[in-house]
């Protein structure tokens, strides 16, 4: 079965990164309204690939935020249904100053990690090209014999903004999309020659605060010193909530967290990783974090606070001496099991209230948020994936706890009571989110021979 898809994706290959390219060239930014119409366009090309690709129904759900796309691929009575997830919507590709080239306009150059070439463009690894790699990866299987398992396919385009649209969607769609398991490919793996499996999500917890002084901005000789700078304020308030451990200050914020087994934790610690490595690809001279914790704990399995963007007073050219009104800041929280978004919320807003001085008022406002997830990987699907990696990379993968979110994954588990296979292709130095974002094309044609073999040992296994 292998020697006839990889003669397909062989044939064909020149065509799949093509039309990928083509996706990439839209720019579905879903947190930009200004980019609305684009993220339509990409919603209506996804649609197209899954019918191309031979799929029985293909829809477009418009919800109140950006559309959702469905298909399923021909019935097999009696098989196991898998339903894959992904999502066609990007990042914002700012700070546009920084890529090397424009981030809708595809290019293939090598790197380090990738001799045999990347595809350059935001998107490219999160998430439409490890989308993609499932359309291909299905058209190649309907055009050699068929899927042996019945397939749905969801695609949303709000990822990137929290899916708040996609949990009514499942609530509603329960029947329509009842599955086995969901099959994901939005995570990395630790290297092209070391194949790993996530078991896990972290989740997420995102406010804003705004910090007021004096109710207009002051000159800073006539009123400084006598009356509260909110940004000053807001430093110091920032800077308290991390103790000297790298412990976040917020009572109650541990309280939920379920510490790892010895074994768990050994074996995630056993997974190769080279701190100067690290380092040195960050320009830093020392990583830092919670004390009693190795890097790789620190970025998969324990709990973060972290300041994503800060503003207010004068940020233009030359120096304008005022003592600001007001001070902003947009602040994340990585969440393991069995911490609540909602109550880490809610926790900090009230930490967060307390700790501010009678001299100014806060205000605290949530964003999205969502759960975070382990899966199992004592089943059927995590064997079936293991065994698929196994045989296109000739190394069985290693199970790893990833430290992004995706906040969907939890609610497929809550909503249709299905558990998710984490198959993602990416590497974390393939700068998702970041300027000059991009995808080996190594893992993207290793994605699509290896996608066909999980349904061969799922279906066979199941
Ligand atoms: N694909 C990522 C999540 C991810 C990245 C998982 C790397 C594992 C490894 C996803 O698109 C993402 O960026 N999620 C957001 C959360 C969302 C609510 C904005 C994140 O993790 O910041
Ligand atoms: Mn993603
Ligand atoms: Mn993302």
């Amino acid at each position: 079965m292998q020697e006839t898809i990889d003669k397909y994706i062989a044939e064909h290959e020149e065509r799949f990164i093509e039309e990928l390219l083509d996706l990439l060239r839209i720019p579905s930014i879903s947190a930009d309204p200004a980019y609305a119409e684009d993220v339509q366009r990409t919603a209506q090309a996804v649609m197209q690939s899954l019918r191309a690709a031979g799929a029985t129904s293909a829809a477009l759900h418009e919800t109140p935020g950006h559309p959702i796309v469905t298909a399923t691929f021909p019935e097999v009575p009696g098989a196991p249904t898998v339903l894959v997830y992904g999502h066609y919507d990007v990042q914002p590709p700012d700070p546009l100053d920084l890529w090397e080239s424009p981030p809708f306009e595809p290019i293939i150059k090598k790197t380090d990690a990738h001799p045999q070439g990347a595809i350059f463009a935001r998107g490219s690894c999160d998430d439409k090209g490890q989308l993609y790699m499932h359309v291909k990866a299905l058209e190649a299987m309907v055009n050699n014999g068929g899927v042996p398992c019945n397939v749905k396919v969801i695609v949303e385009g709000e990822e990137e903004v929290g899916s708040s649209n996609l949990e009514a969607f499942l609530q509603m769609h329960q029947e329509e999309l009842a599955c086995d398991v969901v099959l994901v490919s939005d995570s990395a793996m630790i290297a092209n020659d070391v194949p790993s499996i996530s078991y896990g999500l972290r989740g997420l917890s995102y406010v804003e605060v705004e910090v007021t002084g004096p109710n207009r901005d002051l000159h800073s000789g006539v009123y400084g010193g006598a009356v509260a700078n909110p940004i000053n304020v807001l430093a110091n308030m920032i800077a308290s909530l991390q103790d000297q451990e790298g412990r976040i200050t917020i009572p109650g914020f541990y309280d939920k967290v379920v510490d790892l087994e010895e074994k768990e934790r050994k074996a995630l610690n056993s997974i190769p990783f080279d701190l100067e490595e690290y380092q040195k690809d960050l320009g830093i001279a020392s990583v830092q974090g919670e004390k009693g914790y190795s890097t790789i704990e620190r970025a998969s399995t324990r709990p973060t606070l972290d300041v994503n963007g800060i503003w207010g007073g004068y940020i233009g050219e030359g120096a304008k001496t005022v003592l600001p009104s007001k001070a902003y800041a947009k602040i994340s929280m990585r969440l393991v099991p069995n911490q609540d978004p909602d109550e880490i919320t809610a926790l900090f807003a009230a930490h967060f209230k307390k700790i501010a001085p009678p001299s100014v008022q806060v205000v605290v406002s949530p964003h999205h948020g969502g759960r975070p997830a382990v899966t199992p990987i004592d089943s059927v699907e995590y064997a079936a994936a293991e065994r698929a990696m196994e045989a296109t990379f000739g190394k069985t993968p290693l199970p790893v706890r990833g430290g992004g979110s995706i906040p969907i994954v939890s609610l497929f588990e809550q909503v249709l009571d299905a558990s998710t296979v984490l198959m993602g292709f990416g590497l974390d130095s393939d700068d998702i989110h970041s300027p000059n974002e991009h995808f080996g094309l190594f893992n993207f044609i290793q994605g699509i021979r290896t996608i066909p073999l999980f349904y061969h040992f799922y279906s066979s296994m199941k």
